[in-house]
């Protein structure tokens, strides 16, 4: 396949190139033939390690809209929760025990944490935790707050452009929230030092292979770091309730693409790959992906930040059943390793 061979030999593809090599996912040969030439690629980076990050999820009071998402402000059946600094620590201690090097704070664009709050919580944890990365998922923020927020120490930021076609934002967003808003965050970001990563939900309402192209054409012009992508999952209390969910397929096909596009990318084996299937997240790892984000949560707060349904949360995939998983992933040839995973520059 045409399309397959470019990408392979590190052209760049047209549009409507993107767009037939996306549909390609249907060709088992192309997808093999792709699969092997993505893991190749990665054990030249990364040989067979793979990066664990604990994930916090400190608030879930939102103030955006996003039609698709559990946790919006307009969802009324969400009991609201905010973890104190000492509990984000004490989540940390734990992580840092279980082995993990870089904690994930991921919350909804919750104003209650403005930029003096962030800024104690985050030099809290690089003062007790000085060997480990910070990575923020907070949303969508003013120069100015991302700016000292780095400069309090974080080193990571994820914001996902969820989708890089305009209408297809706007089907997913409400009123007042833009793609070139988001688009601008994500520059911000990358001027600012940080290690960036983006990324979109697979199979989202009102997606096609020719949105998904303009993915991977802005994803190539951004180069993020990371890029963070997993299957749309219905939330029952949203207006998708309805919707079919995305394809796991799919997802593990553009996983290999993005390796290709990306050799050097981090790019996790999303939780929502591994609600949609059991297996998902070894899936996501024998497709190109090099990362895994355990649930570092209290556990009586993780019901409560359900995106989607079904969410797992608990069980081989939470942090402290970080050795089942690391048994899992060693019998299909892969180790977890101890290590914050920076992107390797240079
Ligand atoms: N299904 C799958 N992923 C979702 N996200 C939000 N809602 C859903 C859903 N229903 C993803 C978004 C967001 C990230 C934190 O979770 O892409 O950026």
């Amino acid at each position: 396949m045409q399309e397959a061979d470019k990408l392979i030999s590190g052209e760049k593809l047209t549009h409507g190139e993107y767009v037939r090599l996306v549909e390609s996912y249907k060709d088992e040969h192309v997808r093999e033939a792709l699969q092997n030439e993505a893991v190749r690629i990665r054990s030249v980076h990364y040989g067979r390690r793979v990066f664990i990050r604990g994930l916090i999820e400190f608030t879930n009071y939102c103030r955006n809209g996003c039609f698709y998402c559990g946790i919006n402000s307009s969802c009324k059946s969400v009991t609201r929760y905010r973890l104190t600094k000492e509990e984000i620590l004490e989540c940390c201690s734990k992580g840092y025990e279980y082995g993990f090097r870089t904690f994930v704070l991921q919350g909804g664009e919750d104003m209650y944490f403005t930029d003096d709050i962030l800024v104690d919580i985050i030099s809290s944890i690089k003062n007790m935790f000085p060997d480990c990365a910070v990575t923020l998922s907070v949303g969508e923020r003013e120069y100015s707050s991302y700016a000292k927020l780095k400069k309090a120490g974080a080193d990571r930021y994820l914001l996902r452009h969820e989708t890089a076609d305009e209408q297809h934002y706007k089907r997913l967003h409400p009123k007042g929230m833009s793609l070139s808003e988001r688009k601008r965050c994500l520059y911000n970001l990358k001027e600012l030092g940080y290690q960036v990563g983006a990324g979109f939900m697979v199979g989202s309402p009102g997606q096609t292979s020719d949105t998904i192209a303009s993915d991977l054409e802005f994803l190539s012009e951004l180069s993020p770091h990371m890029i963070g992508i997993g299957p749309f999952i219905p939330h029952h209390d949203t207006i998708f309730a309805k919707e079919e969910q995305g394809s796991v397929e799919l997802t593990l096909h553009l996983l290999t693409i993005l390796r290709i596009m990306f050799p050097k990318v981090l790019l996790p084996a999303t939780t929502a790959l591994g609600t949609a299937e059991t297996d998902g997240r070894e899936r996501g790892i024998l497709a190109g992906a090099n990362v895994v984000m355990p649930n570092l949560s209290p556990v009586n707060y993780r019901k409560e930040y359900a995106l989607y349904d079904n969410k797992i949360c608990t069980g081989d995939e939470a942090a402290e059943c970080i050795e089942n998983l690391k048994e899992k992933f060693l019998k299909i040839g892969y180790e977890i390793v101890q290590d914050r995973g920076d992107y390797p520059f240079g």
